[in-house]
């Protein structure tokens, strides 16, 4: 019985970034769970090994390629949903450099894509939500990086800090339409994002994950597929404004 919470049957979900990682892992679980899934990205041939990950494990996927920080685009591949249910809005970029380094085209780029990405993201979604009467959950991507202070991380910080505001915020505000808004702020995960990140900070990370995470591994994208399956199904249907934190017991590990 506890297990129908999850069931997502019937249901249609849209998930950017899905062509990679923890967006390619969520999207499959909400497929697995019984959702329709809209997979969208700027990769479109990552986004066909998602709809064939899906379809092979007996799920429906439709993708859209598309950017993101396109407010046009992302609002027409919404709009072609017939009844949007779940948004987990998990596209985002990495970004390294220390304050002194910043160069103003850095932080524009970062804002835009990891800020501005799921605020047209969860802007969208909500009026189509408020359109069709669901009581819809929105899921967004923020990171362990706004709990600790992180050399040589200012832009991804400062956009990931956006991302809770603006998901407390959007809680407040879409609450009386009972559409939930929720964020996940995931530890050091093991996805293409991190494998391309500079390769001693990954070392180091990996290595102080194993040593200090009460768990002793590094996290997995299915790991965090869970915490968004759990925000986006009525298992959480008392949740909303919440900052969920899969991270082995470790905000950020350098
Ligand atoms: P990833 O690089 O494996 O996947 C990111 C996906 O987003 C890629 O498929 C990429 O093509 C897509 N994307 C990037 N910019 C886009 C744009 N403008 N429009 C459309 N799609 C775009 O990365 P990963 O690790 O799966 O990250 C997913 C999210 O999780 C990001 O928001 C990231 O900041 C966040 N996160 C990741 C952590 C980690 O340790 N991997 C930790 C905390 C948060």
């Amino acid at each position: 019985m506890a297990l129908k919470a999850y069931d997502l049957s019937g249901r249609t979900a849209f998930v950017t970034g899905a062509a990679s990682g923890i967006g390619r892992a969520s999207a499959v679980l909400l497929a697995e769970a019984g959702a329709t899934v809209h997979c969208a990205d700027l990769d479109e041939n990552g986004l066909h090994e998602t709809r064939a990950l899906i379809t092979e494990a007996g799920g429906a996927a439709r993708t859209h390629t598309l950017d993101v920080t396109d407010r046009a685009r992302l609002k027409a591949a919404i709009a072609s949903v017939d009844r949007l249910d779940v948004m987990a809005a998990v596209a985002g970029i990495m970004h390294s450099s220390t304050v002194l380094e910043t160069r103003d085209e850095d932080l524009d780029r970062v804002i835009t894509v990891n800020f501005k990405g799921i605020l047209y993201a969860c802007q969208e979604s909500a009026h189509a939500m408020i359109a069709a009467g669901t009581r819809g959950s929105i899921v967004t991507m923020a990171s362990g990086a706004v709990d600790a202070a992180n050399a040589g991380l200012l832009c991804y910080s400062v956009a990931k800090a956006a991302v809770v505001q603006l998901t407390k915020t959007l809680a407040t505000e879409l609450g009386p339409h009972s559409i939930r808004v929720n964020a996940v702020a995931p530890g050091w995960i093991r996805t293409p994002m991190t494998d391309r990140h500079d390769e001693v900070l990954q070392q180091r990370a990996e290595a102080t994950m194993v040593r200090m995470s009460p768990l002793r591994r590094v996290g997995e994208p299915e790991d965090i597929a869970h915490t968004v399956l759990h925000l986006a199904s009525d298992a959480s249907s008392f949740t909303t404004g919440q900052i969920l934190r899969p991270n082995g017991g470790v905000a950020m590990p350098w």
